[in-house]
């Protein structure tokens, strides 16, 4: 395969070079370019070694997941590898980047291995509900132990070229040039008459591959990966290698290989995987809309969200001016993002020196004349219209032409705010999620007015900023917390039917969200829940039960974790939280206030009860056109609400679940509760009945 693959000859060292850019991913393509060129190799006479590297930022990333859902490809790779393998020179890969899954497999395959100092090798299949299928789980253990390449497959964390040494899996460090450094090791193998020494020759270590070891490592498995089986399988795979050989534990490993590319957990996996490559695709506007460059930027309001997003900015090497309206204002929010760089000093994260560089980076400002060099102002005060309008209107008059107006509004109109500019094409959403900092989501919120570029320059600006982009439409509460919404709302609904706080959050956690939404409210505040409530309450259908539980507690002091109390207690230095009797008593004597009928809630319902209404809603976002594709309300949830990246996003799940069933749920629960809540929505309907899939509605439309 001419151009991916280049072949040299140097002092009987035959080097072959892959350059299949972005990062050298092992796809047929480069396979078979790799079998063309040992074609050629094996052409050559004097072949004493071989090299095995690639041009560009990597050595190969990894296996093509895009190949997953067709036909199988083990054998194909098997072969390529197994061919490697049994040449009858020494092969030396060279190393460098990050060598993830069939990259780290076809250097296992090799004889020998040299890395750059910064090189990470590693095993992150199981987090994709698979296992490694190239070899992985047969020649990691043979070279490093069993108990070694349990815990890396199972960890699915890569490991550092020099932890690699020290397990064997490298053999040395290059120093200075890597190419020079393989070259040379590769004569020195040749010098010293070393021979091929194969991977597959070797025998398991049986003092590191014991019952109990094994024991240990399913055990592990199942308490890391809930729901989930992939890591379990890898530990059978591995345990096959200490007693098969080679060639039958290759064909035992691609047999549970495949398997477990049929499981639910690697295929909402994987689907979230290509989801998130995907909402950087923008469909609607002109394909060739540049975006604007971003080299500095402004933030008004220094507070949790202000202070976060400059952190963001900071870290991306970005100069940003943060302005709030007081000295003290601005002073407690600096204050606060030197507390949280300090930290990451003391968990060893980050250098005194990087902290330094990168607080230099943030400026204070009690005047809006500093933000006339800004690419992107994004405000972040309070939830408040009139507030924001004055200060949009205030922006126009100092920022410069073509600078994004951005808002971290969670619940107003975009579209109004931009109608205090002159210039509403520069006006967009930039909703963040808290702490912003941390959590990967950037909800962009485009209104009709929002210009191509300036779309363009939003989504763009989210790479440096290290965030995941879906763009949305303004409606309220966009979609993350359009579809929280209801979500929420079972849940306190639940509460006062008489389940508790911790039936309610276990059955959820249990299900594989991160954290139960009553906790989520405890945390953030449950003040803060009832404020926007109160202030949206003509959003939501008149129902007297709504959103009551939260106010019982609320009038009560109960804020959550800040008032140590909400719907559960806590104490203080302790992060656990404890059932509360009191909270408890409230909640019912609300319910008995209110005259919500009691009832026994099993783990199903409150599950169904939870996300049914969540996925219906994400119908409805879909049907509106919200979003461009109802895979990324699949990543709004998997990369902002702890929705579990296993269960591939509410419409991955609700498709994998059957549209039908969800339809019968909702319907079940109309018929018990009324239509109020419980409306199926028309494109659920319409899906579900005709048996219509989501990406057939999506390419009919
Ligand atoms: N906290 C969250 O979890 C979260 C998440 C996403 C979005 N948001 C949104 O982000 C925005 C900010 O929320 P927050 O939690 O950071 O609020 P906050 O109360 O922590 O901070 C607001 C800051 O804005 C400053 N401020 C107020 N009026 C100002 C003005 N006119 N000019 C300059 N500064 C002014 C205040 O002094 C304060 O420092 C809100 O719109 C909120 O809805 C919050």
């Amino acid at each position: 395969m001419a151009g991916l693959v280049d072949v040299k000859f140097e002092d009987g060292v035959a080097i072959l070079t892959v350059d299949a850019p972005p990062v050298n991913t092992i796809t047929a393509a480069v396979r078979s370019g790799l079998d063309h060129a040992l074609n050629d190799v094996a052409k050559l006479s004097g072949v004493k070694a071989v090299v095995l590297s690639c041009a560009g930022s990597t050595f190969f990333s990894g296996a093509d997941i895009g190949e997953f859902s067709g036909p199988p490809k083990e054998a194909e790779y098997r072969a390529l590898f197994n061919r490697i393998e049994g040449l009858n020179a020494p092969v030396v890969a060279a190393l460098f980047g990050t060598a993830l899954g069939g990259g780290f497999e076809i250097a296992l395959a090799c004889h020998y291995r040299i890395a750059a100092a910064k090189t990470r090798v590693g095993f992150p299949e199981v987090t994709l509900g698979i296992i490694p299928g190239a070899g992985g789980t047969q020649r990691l253990p043979r070279l490093i132990g069993a108990e070694k390449a349990l815990d890396m497959i199972i960890s699915a964390r890569p490991i550092d070229a020099k932890t690699a040494v020290a397990y064997g899996a490298i053999d040395r460090i290059a120093e200075g040039d890597l190419g020079a450094a393989a070259l040379a090791y590769a004569k020195e193998l040749v010098a010293a008459d070393a021979g091929p020494r194969r991977t597959c020759d070797m025998k398991v270590a049986t003092d590191m591959a014991t019952p109990e070891i094994f024991a240990r490592a399913d055990a592990t498995a199942k308490k890391l990966y809930p729901n989930r089986i992939a890591a379990q399988t890898a530990v059978k795979a591995i345990r096959a290698a200490t007693e098969m050989p080679i060639a039958e534990g290759l064909l035992y490993e691609e047999k549970l290989g495949n398997q477990s590319k049929a499981t639910p957990e690697s295929k909402g996996a994987i689907h979230v995987f290509f989801a998130e490559r995907e909402t950087r695709k923008i469909s609607d506007i002109p394909a060739d809309t540049k975006g604007r460059a971003i080299a500095r930027a402004g933030i008004v309001g220094a507070g949790t969200m202000g202070g976060g997003i400059a952190i963001c900015f900071a870290n991306a090497g970005i100069p940003v001016t943060v302005l709030d309206t007081t000295g003290e204002a601005l002073k407690r929010g600096l204050d606060v993002v030197d507390g949280t760089y300090a930290s990451m000093v003391k968990r060893g994260r980050l250098s005194e020196e990087d902290k330094a560089r990168r607080m230099g980076l943030i400026k204070g400002s009690l005047d809006y004349g500093d933000l006339g060099d800004a690419d992107v102002i994004i405000e972040a005060v309070f939830e408040n219209m009139e507030v924001k309008k004055k200060i949009f209107a205030a922006l126009d008059k100092v920022a410069k032409p073509g600078c994004v107006l951005a808002t971290n509004t969670s619940t107003l109109d975009v579209e109004e705010i931009g109608t205090a500019t002159s210039r509403p094409q520069d006006v967009i959403g930039l909703h963040f999620f808290s702490p912003a900092n941390v959590m990967p989501l950037l909800e962009i919120v485009r209104t009709t007015k929002t210009s191509a570029e300036t779309i363009k320059t939003s989504v763009d600006l989210a790479r440096p900023l290290k965030k995941t982009p879906v763009l949305v439409k303004v409606c309220y509460g966009f979609v993350g917390n359009r579809m929280m919404e209801p979500y929420g709302r079972e849940a306190e609904r639940m509460v006062l039917e008489g389940a508790t706080p911790r039936e309610v959050d276990s059955a959820m956690e249990k299900w594989g969200m991160a954290m139960g939404l009553l906790a989520v409210y405890d945390m953030a505040g449950v003040d803060i829940g009832i404020n926007v409530h109160k202030a949206n309450a003509d959003k939501y259908p008149v129902d007297p039960t709504y959103y009551q539980a939260e106010v019982a507690l609320g009038e009560k002091g109960r804020f959550g974790q800040k008032s140590g109390k909400g719907f559960y207690k806590y104490e203080k230095g302790d992060r656990n939280r404890y059932d509360d009797p009191e909270a408890i008593a409230l909640l019912r004597a609300r319910a008995s206030e209110l005259q919500v009928p009691q009832s026994a809630h099993d783990e199903d319902e409150i599950v169904e009860r939870c996300l049914y209404p969540l996925i219906n809603e994400g119908f409805r976002i879909l049907e509106e056109g919200v979003v461009l594709r109802a895979a990324d309300i699949d990543v709004v949830w998997t990369s902002g609400y702890g929705f579990p990246r296993y269960r591939g996003g509410p419409m991955h799940y609700a498709e994998a679940i059957g549209l039908k069933k969800v339809l019968a749920g909702m319907q079940k629960y109309r018929d018990r509760f009324g239509p109020m809540h419980w409306e199926p929505a028309n494109l659920l309907v319409e899906l579900a009945t005709s048996g219509t899939s989501v990406a057939e509605w999506e390419k009919a439309r």
